[in-house]
């Protein structure tokens, strides 16, 4: 049994990442940083289970379009029910990988990003798949738009603020969250 959770443990951080869904802390900390008063395109990337999307939605307006983009079917009930229970909000699920939307040019105004950045470092390509994922944000973000990434130990902050060419706007910390987290704003 000890060893079923262990293993249990073990897959969720390689392939997801974490341990549990986000508290409450880190995505009021995240989400809170989005200005809602005006309509917005919104892409939210690894939903998981929808901690994020389920706030999103609430905070969103009615003429606001939300994609939510998440790779694993498993979560796909979780975020169908949100969508059901919200018929008001327009929003829309896909499945796949998220370098699939970031193809349309200065699209979205905000980008919020659960993606495992640290899980896609790969040396022997010269972080190949995480360089793309970064530029394909740059690129589906108008300007003024922004991007918000939570990373735990400030993993990545460097490759986001080399491939936008700029410091961070702002780094938060949110130690009420396993693990304690830092919050990224970019914006472009
Ligand atoms: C750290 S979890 C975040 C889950 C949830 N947002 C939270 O904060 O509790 C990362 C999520 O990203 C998803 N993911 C990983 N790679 C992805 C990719 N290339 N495209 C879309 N989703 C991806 C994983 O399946 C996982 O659900």
């Amino acid at each position: 049994m000890v060893i079923n959770l262990y293993r249990k443990i073990k897959r969720s951080i390689q392939e997801d990442g974490l341990i549990v869904s986000s508290s409450g802390f880190l995505v009021r900390s995240m989400v809170g940083k989005i200005d809602f008063d005006r309509p917005l395109r919104i892409l939210e990337i690894g939903s998981g289970k929808g901690p994020f999307t389920r706030e999103i939605i609430h905070r969103m307006s009615k003429d606001s379009q939300l994609d939510v983009c998440e790779i694993k079917t498993e979560y796909n009930l979780w975020i169908e029910e949100l969508i059901a229970d919200n018929p008001d909000k327009h929003v829309t699920l896909f499945n796949g990988c998220v370098t699939q939307l970031l193809d349309k040019p200065g699209y979205y105004d905000v980008i919020v990003s659960s993606l495992p950045l640290k899980n896609f470092e790969r040396m022997n390509d010269q972080n190949a798949f995480l360089n793309r994922v970064i530029e394909g944000f740059r690129f589906a973000l108008k300007e003024g738009g922004i991007y918000l990434q939570y990373q735990y130990f400030l993993s990545n902050k460097a490759d986001i603020e080399r491939i936008f060419g700029k410091q961070m706007d702002d780094v938060d910390f949110v130690p009420l969250n396993i693990l304690p987290a830092f919050v990224y704003s970019m914006t472009k």
